[in-house]
């Protein structure tokens, strides 16, 4: 495949943006074009998007559908959804959106528009059937009152994430705590409130090795026996691609899934569980519904209405031609808490990359940075810089239309609020005197549910997935690998071993400076 920028489409990008695209007042574009809101925005399953406040025309989002027809972009996801080793570097299929796919009768397997790979679906369900089954006896349990989710990253992020997010239907009587990081103030926190007879601890990692999940497991086993905790199998279950060494590691209650899932992908996987305790098995498959709605919109719809197709272009045209690199994003609902933190991961460890799928350096830039914190808090905070700083970040909206409490006026207020700043974003407020001069003309995305439900969040996420496929696509990078977090790994070892030893010998002035301050 071509790269990106040796595209003609590139080119007529990069001349529309400099004779209209970066001057462009999407006030003015408003005035001249009373569809543009209609044009610029879209229904998706479970999910409005709003893109008119944007800096785009329609012209230039017909020239970047250009660029993601050049870029094979649709060619790209359907060796995707053909279950082709597409994450090059490791061999690997990328197959998460095969873990919503609904159980087929054998006579739709036949007719199915993708090659449906049917020895795991079948497998994929079975697990699926198992887990649900579990979580059910869990959630029947009145004796267990915490689960303890111990895991990190993709392991951590997605279902603290989610369980969070749908606090609303959550079962009463159960607590649920994420502990992921190694150091060991979170766990010693979380272990102080807990007693050992009432508390079941998931152990969730991919590859059952990962040192910070492998010592917090470890701990909390010996809390338990220490708390005079017997039944292991009845307080522990192990969610893992590596299900062997979790068995070596003495749980017995275990369920699986596959290499074809990555962490940062893998919330519809056993990795899943917490949300499936929390909600319940028919909750969890209402998620995976609305997961592979948004995934058969990504799979069939023509490019110019897709709207993962079209937030990836935009992200693209952000971030290569406009040279923005940073996007804020802002979710109104409380329960969306750990949404930045999540697409933190997804996005910036998926696209965070300086070589193209062949080794090759790139000549343009790759992942933006995801910030934020759900609003109205971050109005308080940040949003000045938003607003009159000297950087032009892009912000992304989530809002929700219902409330699921009954306190007046609150909702509206929250409404009100989170369409008031993308108004101020846009039109901002002209002022001779400087400080209160707002110039205005920046730009936002405004995703829309009607409610936050198991379907719908299943349904956003979904759509962000796609979307990062799509720009790591049109970037001809892997998104699907993560080697860039394995030095400090590596490392992480050896000064382990030097802060015991106390050598400092070939190490850099500044780090041994500090490991013998830290002796
Ligand atoms: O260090 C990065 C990473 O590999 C992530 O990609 C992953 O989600 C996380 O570590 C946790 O990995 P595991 O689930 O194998 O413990």
């Amino acid at each position: 495949m071509t790269r990106c920028d040796h595209t003609p489409a590139w080119a007529a990008l990069q001349q529309a943006f400099d004779t209209d695209g970066k001057a462009l007042d999407v006030r003015r574009a408003f005035e001249t074009d009373p569809q543009r809101f209609a044009k610029l925005s879209q229904s998706a399953p479970h999910v409005f998007a709003d893109l008119s406040k944007n800096r785009i025309d329609t012209a230039t989002e017909s020239l970047l559908m250009d660029l993601a027809r050049q870029c094979g972009v649709a060619q790209h996801r359907d060796a995707m959804f053909a279950g082709e080793p597409i994450n090059t570097t490791e061999q690997r299929a990328v197959m998460h959106w095969l873990l919503p796919y609904p159980a087929p009768a054998p006579e739709s397997i036949a007719q199915s528009a993708i090659k449906i790979l049917a020895t795991e679906l079948a497998q994929v369900h079975f697990t699926l059937d198992a887990m649900l089954a579990f979580a059910q006896t869990v959630r029947e349990d009145a004796a267990i009152t915490d689960v303890v989710n111990i895991g990190i990253g993709g392991s951590d992020l997605g279902p603290q994430m989610v369980v969070r997010a749908l606090d609303a239907f959550t079962v009463p009587g159960k607590r649920f705590h994420f502990v992921s990081n190694v150091d060991g103030h979170e766990l010693d926190a979380t272990l102080r409130g807990l007693k050992p007879e009432s508390t079941l601890f998931l152990i969730a990692s991919k590859t059952f090795t990962t040192i910070e999940t492998m010592t917090n497991a470890r701990s909390a086993k010996a809390w338990f026996a220490a708390q005079g905790g017997t039944d292991t199998s009845r307080h522990f279950a192990a969610l893992t691609t590596n299900v062997k060494a979790a068995r070596a590691f003495g749980i017995s209650t275990t369920f699986g899934f596959w290499d074809w899932v990555g962490g940062r992908y893998s919330v519809w996987s056993a990795i899943g569980l917490p949300l499936a305790i929390a909600i319940g098995a028919q909750g969890f498959r209402a998620f995976l519904a609305g997961a592979h709605a948004m995934d058969e919109h990504f799979r069939t719809a023509p490019l110019e209405s897709n709207l993962p197709v079209r937030l990836g272009l935009l992200d693209v045209w952000y971030r290569n031609f406009h040279g923005f690199t940073s996007r804020s994003i802002a979710p109104y609902h409380s329960a969306l808490k750990r949404w930045p933190a999540y697409l933190q991961q997804l996005e910036m460890e998926s696209n965070g990359k300086q070589v193209d799928t062949d080794g090759a350096a790139l000549a343009y830039g790759t992942s933006p940075v995801l910030w934020g914190e759900p609003g109205t808090n971050g109005q308080h905070a940040f949003f000045q810089m938003l607003h009159q700083g000297t950087d032009v970040v892009p912000v992304e909206f989530v809002a929700v239309k219902t409330a699921r409490h009954q306190l007046e006026g609150h909702q509206t207020l929250l409404l009100a609020n989170v369409l008031a700043q993308a108004q101020a974003l846009l039109v901002g407020k002209s002022d001779s005197g400087g400080h209160r001069n707002f110039p205005g003309n920046r730009p936002s995305t405004f995703l829309l549910l009607d409610d936050l439900t198991p379907e719908s969040l299943g349904a956003l996420i979904a759509l962000q997935e796609h979307r990062v496929f799509v720009s790591g696509t049109i970037w001809g990078i892997n998104s699907f690998d993560q080697w860039g977090v394995e030095l400090g790994k590596v490392l992480a070892k050896d000064v382990e071993a030097r802060l015991l030893s106390g050598d400092t010998t070939g190490l850099d002035g500044s780090t041994a400076g500090l490991l013998a301050r830290l002796r």
